[in-house]
């Protein structure tokens, strides 16, 4: 069989992630209780989930000419990801870096994101790999790169019948050209929210808030809701989606893991409600480990979910 075809254009960050028993408040200073450096980014997360199953993931990104950038270069080669499209920044630029906060306690998180090299990413790089775009089943895109890059991607996907994905995170105000080119946008409850203008927390709000972003110009809606499952609305209507409760670790990359399991099933041909319990059920795996790429698992340990 031959392995699905992704193309993931988007960001890399190296996460610094702190543990502590809660999250700090403003001026205040608290022991953490252990510290690590990661490969993160919302874009080579996805990508990296979807090599793991064994898709056929190139990416599309850029990195600063300093450590983090050669050894997250390493690091896409050793998940065995295409790096014929991976743009180096030459104008002094860092690698993009995210400094993570992880509350023991409940697993949650807060994350800053530095793009540096990131913000570099631009429209004339898309069109140099234009054919990394078009040689593939679907495009992933996130919020991390500048709106106008993610913007040309789709554009050149649309042109050759490309299906393309894109999870609104960071959240964002969205122009109405990149919700039409969307087939699948793939918002938590926050994105939801702030894209629809109205509450996501609960199934009928997220189903509501979907209706909305649908008549926006967008296929489908699929609203991941954390251990809630997804809220999934098509042109033929709305299904919730349930996922296991666990008591989470550390829930940093969950959306992640499930952008990139939903893009692996699809483009392997799998039916969107089959793709969408599986993207839950491995999100679900993560959270049960430390660390972002660190916590997601390979295909050799969820071959019975695939
Ligand atoms: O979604 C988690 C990711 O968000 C982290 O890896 C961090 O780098 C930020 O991009």
């Amino acid at each position: 069989m031959t392995a699905p075809k992704i193309c993931m254009v988007g960001s890399c960050m190296t996460d610094l992630v702190a543990r502590t028993p809660r999250l700090p408040g403003p001026g205040e200073t608290l022991f953490g209780t252990s510290f690590h450096v990661g490969f993160g980014g919302k874009g080579a997360n996805q990508a990296v989930m979807a090599a793991r199953l064994g898709a056929d993931v190139s990416v599309v990104v850029k990195l600063g000419r300093d450590s983090f950038g050669e050894n997250t270069f390493k690091n896409f080669q050793e998940q065995g990801c295409d790096t014929t499209y991976f743009f180096w920044d030459e104008t002094g630029l860092s690698s993009g870096v995210a400094p993570i906060w992880v509350e023991e306690t409940t697993g949650q998180n807060s994350i800053i994101i530095v793009p540096g090299a990131n913000s570099a990413l631009s429209p004339a790089d898309i069109r140099a790999a234009h054919t990394a775009i078009e040689d593939a089943q679907l495009v992933i895109c996130q919020l991390e790169i500048p709106l106008e890059t993610t913007l040309e991607a789709f554009r050149v996907a649309k042109a050759a019948g490309v299906k393309t994905i894109l999870n609104p995170a960071p959240a964002a105000a969205l122009p109405d050209e990149l919700l039409n080119l969307t087939d699948i946008l793939v918002p938590n409850e926050v994105e939801a929210a702030m894209l629809s203008g109205m509450p996501a927390s609960t199934v009928e709000q997220a189903e509501a808030s979907a209706r909305v972003l649908r008549g926006r110009g967008v296929g489908t809606v699929i609203i991941t809701l954390g251990d809630r499952g997804a809220l999934i609305l098509t042109e033929d209507g709305a299904e919730h989606v349930s996922a296991e409760r666990v008591q989470a670790v550390d829930s940093t990359g969950a959306g992640d893991a499930f952008v990139g399991t939903l893009g692996y099933a699809l483009a392997a041909g799998r039916p969107l409600r089959d793709a969408v319990r599986t993207a839950c059920a491995i999100a679900t795996r993560s959270v049960l480990k430390t660390g972002t790429q660190t916590s997601f698992p390979y295909r050799a340990e969820v071959e019975a979910l695939l």
